[in-house]
């Protein structure tokens, strides 16, 4: 059975004032939740790198775990303002967001170098959260299967299992935007991407990887969203800045089935 994973992306939002959200959630979910609860979802909050080893106070004795947003391909060297998995993970995160359509799109970020994030996590023991989705003009021509199929092919290397690797559908239309697809196109590309999984990596894997969907997601559709075919979460970037609205969201995720 896959846990269930509420995950949020604090983007590059938050100064030590945020902490505050984080320490609610944290209360709001002690870790005897996840222990007492069958149906209770893993919390991953993605806050800024430069909050990391903060948050890691903040969410002791919690459900809520920490990612980072993006890393390097390798460990360490002359690459001025990057940051590691190596660091993210000393500094508290257990996974890392991966290929992220801002970062496709603002750092010119390709499949394949998703693909060697993706390993240098799995190096440095953490999930890989990998991203993917179709934009507005894509989905328009119908070429939305297409498009996150390629991406997935390219960004997923051979080695990912369903304890390393957390897929994210993102349509890149739906981010930020209020915008989010019919339940039918979501269930279409959710049962493509774990069709797609069974047939490259075999039905073990693709049935232990957990599948999100990311793109505008609040309190008032979470429970429908949770309630889509192949759906396994949420990857949430606005409705997770505020405890009070990332919450609902959380709690939406464990009622759903
Ligand atoms: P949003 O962002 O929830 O603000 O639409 C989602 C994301 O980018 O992961």
């Amino acid at each position: 059975m896959r846990q269930k994973l509420a995950a949020g992306n604090w983007k590059m939002n938050g100064t030590g004032a945020a902490l505050a959200e984080l320490t609610a959630l944290a209360e709001a979910f002690p870790a005897q939740a996840t222990a007492a609860g069958k149906s209770c979802a893993q919390i991953l909050i993605c806050p800024p790198a430069t909050l990391l080893s903060r948050a890691a106070d903040s969410i002791k004795g919690s459900a809520v775990t920490l990612g980072g947003q993006d890393c390097h391909a390798v460990p360490s060297g002359a690459h001025t303002g990057d940051t590691s998995a190596e660091m993210l993970q000393d500094s508290g995160a257990s996974a890392v967001i991966l290929g992220h359509s801002e970062r496709r799109a603002d750092h010119s970020e390709t499949s394949e170098s998703v693909a060697a994030k993706a390993k240098a996590a799995w190096a440095a023991d953490l999930v890989a959260v990998i991203c993917l989705g179709e934009t507005l003009a894509e989905r328009e021509t119908d070429d939305t299967l297409k498009v996150v199929g390629a991406q997935l092919a390219a960004s997923v290397p051979a080695a990912a299992t369903g304890a390393n690797t957390v897929i994210a559908y993102e349509p890149v239309w739906a981010i930020g935007t209020g915008k989010v697809p019919t339940l039918a196109q979501i269930a279409d590309v959710h049962d493509f991407l774990r069709a797609e999984l069974t047939a490259r990596f075999g039905a073990e894997m693709a049935q232990a990887t957990r599948l999100l969907y990311g793109g505008s997601v609040k309190a008032s559709n979470a429970a429908e969203i949770f309630a889509t075919s192949n759906v396994d979460g949420a990857l949430v970037g606005g409705a997770s800045l505020k405890a009070a609205d990332f919450e609902p969201i959380v709690a939406a995720l464990n009622a759903s089935t």
